[in-house]
């Protein structure tokens, strides 16, 4: 598979009739962060998060190609973050035969910004489950998340997993698939993503943190599809699942400071600014 350019949108199937709505951010000087959403074309079509804004007439459209938006079911919003739910009421808009798969604090949430109608709402807590037609999804959170309202889902028939902020990492460009980076970049990029999103990882008692980790792995999913993260399988899902048990012994990220802002402004000349990194 080609690496898409920088920074368009586009489709990348990961399982059967299920594929990554793919976008990406530039996030020097740590390189990338992918910016990704899901859609199981299941036979009642799902949706799994909306995108961003900033990328919102292409996500549209990048999905209307794969799936007839009068088609789609269900919406199921991970959590209210801007890069999840950040189009959620033009999706909404866009499928009119959907109902939405979100939480009360969500909705509460998202008030600071519009009105999520009720009436096509659906509450979707951590372990329940949602029949789609053909098979039946079940949200389960994953261990590190960036917002109380976060739950991922598991889509057995597939071995598909969104761990939505879970197994985020930068990557030297944009890229598909975790195999493609070396194991060190791989090593790094986890390590670094997951303290970026969970600076409570300090916090964490091992064993219980230990317990947490391992539910979600026992739910034996073969493909992990994140927002954040290439697609992994194989033996980076069981490498990603042990530097996760790593966090509790883990020291703080070292954030960039105003030293760094000073640098990065003199070196550009102070003739643009570099952007920050998504979450
Ligand atoms: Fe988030
Ligand atoms: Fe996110």
């Amino acid at each position: 598979m080609t690496a898409p350019a920088h920074h368009d949108v586009m489709p990348y199937q990961i399982a059967d009739e299920t594929f990554l709505i793919t976008w990406g951010l530039d996030a020097p000087p740590v390189g990338h962060f992918p910016m990704h959403s899901l859609l199981i074309r299941s036979k009642e079509p799902v949706l799994v998060d909306t995108g961003a804004p900033a990328c919102r007439e292409r996500w549209l459209a990048t999905v209307a190609a794969l799936v007839d938006p009068a088609d789609v079911r269900w919406v199921f919003l991970s959590h209210d973050d801007r890069d999840h739910a950040g189009n959620l009421l033009p999706v909404l808009a866009a499928c009119p035969n959907a109902t939405l798969l979100t939480n009360w604090f969500s909705l509460g949430r998202m008030a600071e910004e519009w009105e999520t109608p009720l009436s096509r709402c659906r509450f979707v807590n951590d372990g329940d489950q949602v029949d789609v037609g053909d098979r039946v999804l079940v949200a389960v959170r994953p261990p590190l998340f960036d917002n109380p309202t976060t739950r991922g889902l598991f889509d057995a028939s597939t071995g598909v997993y969104w761990s939505v902020d879970t197994f985020a990492t930068n990557t030297p460009h944009r890229m598909l698939e975790a195999d493609d980076l070396s194991d060190g970049e791989f090593r790094d990029g986890q390590l670094l993503g997951a303290r970026l999103i969970a600076p409570w990882h300090r916090y964490l008692d091992q064993s219980k943190w230990d317990t947490c980790v391992d539910a979600v792995r026992r739910l034996g999913a073969t493909t992990m599809a994140g927002c954040h993260s290439p697609v992994l399988r194989g033996q980076r899902i069981d490498e990603a699942f042990n530097l996760m048990r790593q966090l509790p012994a883990l020291d703080p990220w070292r954030e960039f400071d105003q030293s760094d802002l000073d640098r990065w402004l003199a070196d550009a000349g102070a003739l643009s600014e570099p952007s920050i990194p998504a979450h």
